[in-house]
Parts: C-alpha cells; structure tokens; sequence
C-alpha cells in the first residue's frame, strides 16, 4: 500500500516525511495555486526535495488533446524516473491516457466520480486511478463507489492502481485502507488527525511523571 501526500506545502511535506512513510507527493492546479508560489518555485522546491524512489504527480491544465499530450511529455521529463501526469478523465482526457500510455509515460487519471470511469481509464492503461471519495459522496456513498472499483479490476485483472483521493475525514481514509486499497492521497491536515491521539500524550506524561518521582531523572539511564 502506498501512502502519498496531497499538497505542495513544502515545509508540510518535509515535517511528515520525518514522522510517516512517504511513498509520494500528488499536486493540481487548486493545490499549486493554493500556495501563493509560482509553479516554477513549486516544482523546483519538490523535484529538489523528494527522493528519487518518492513519486510526484503534476497535473495537466490544456483541455485540447494537444496541448494535455504536449504537457504530459513535459510534466514526466521533469524527473528521470518516479513521475507521472495526472490527467482529468474527460473526452480530451481519456484520448491522451491511450497516446501518453502508448508513448510510455507514467499516467494518473483524476478527478475520477465514478467506478466506471475509473475502469474505462484503467482499460485505456492508466497506472493509477484516483476517485475523488469525498467529493463522490456528494452523488452517493464513495467509499462503497471504490470498494466496487477494486472489485471490479480484480474481476477483470486489470492491474491499474486504484489511489483514493479528495480525503476530508480519517474514516474514509480508514475504511478503503481497511479494505484492501492500493494507495491514498491524504492532505496533510487528515493525517495530522489519523497520527495524532491526546491519549498518548497523556500517557507519555503520566510514564514521565512515575519516572522522575522513582528515580529523579527524566531519562532511561543516569
Ligand atoms: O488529489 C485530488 C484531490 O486533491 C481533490 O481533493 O479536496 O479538492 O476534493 P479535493
């Protein structure tokens, strides 16, 4: 299972890449410009900083099928190796997922509402699926939109990678990786709330407190 961040916030990345494991970093256009930083500067600040096992996703803005391939060739030459284009599952979008996939080139498809979609993308040969769970729970349930996508592709043995995306609460994030999801982009502040429990912070002060009153140090040995 691959755990990846949704966000360009540079500082954000690095803080939980100490704390968690990173298997990459999914940007948009919502998440670039959210930044305030020139697009250059984010891309500079991201290629410069992940490792070259870390993946980066960087998404198309064209909509014209020319402009989307002409983009993608250049979004997955940023990098030597571990970077793929993200590209929006409309008519325009699925004609490049066949022409960026017959040139070799790492493809995400996103903004992905439904399993169908999801599956067309898949048998255009997209290395990665991203659903947007919660902004699908706007049309229905999601999570259970995914739970059927992944059954889906195994039913057919399509080995697309389903990475679940647009993430709001912990529960969703829990219930896909739960059952069986290959990968999820989770924005920086839900993994705050999955990482964090004000139970161990005040378990750690009560092992503090036993210590210093025993033994008077703060430390396992003297
Ligand atoms: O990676 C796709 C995701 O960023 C969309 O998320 O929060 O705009 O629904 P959101």
């Amino acid at each position: 299972m691959e755990f990846m961040l949704d966000t360009a916030d540079i500082n954000q990345i690095k803080q939980l890449d100490k704390l968690i494991t990173v298997a990459g970093v999914t940007t948009n256009p919502t998440i670039i410009t959210a930044s305030g930083k020139r697009v250059e500067t984010v891309i500079e600040e991201l290629c410069d900083y992940l490792a070259p096992n870390q993946k980066l996703f960087f998404q198309t803005v064209s909509q014209t099928p020319e402009g989307m391939l002409d983009e993608a060739r250049a979004i997955c030459a940023l990098r030597p190796q571990n970077t793929y284009v993200k590209i929006p599952v409309t008519h325009a979008g699925m004609q490049v997922i066949k022409a960026a996939k017959q040139e070799g080139l790492g493809v995400l498809a996103t903004a992905i509402y439904s399993a169908d979609q999801a599956f067309l993308a898949a048998m255009n040969g997209a290395d990665y699926l991203a659903p947007y769970v919660n902004r699908m729970c706007n049309y229905g349930d999601g999570v259970a939109q995914v739970l059927d996508l992944l059954a889906m592709l195994e039913k057919q043995q399509v080995d697309a990678r389903v990475i679940a995306a647009s993430f709001k609460s912990t529960d969703q994030v829990h219930r896909l990786i739960a059952a069986g999801i290959h990968a999820v982009t989770v924005p920086p502040a839900v993994v705050f709330a999955m990482l964090d429990h004000p139970g161990t912070e005040l378990a750690v002060q009560e092992f503090s407190a036993a210590w210093s009153k025993s033994f008077g140090r703060e430390s396992f040995s003297a």
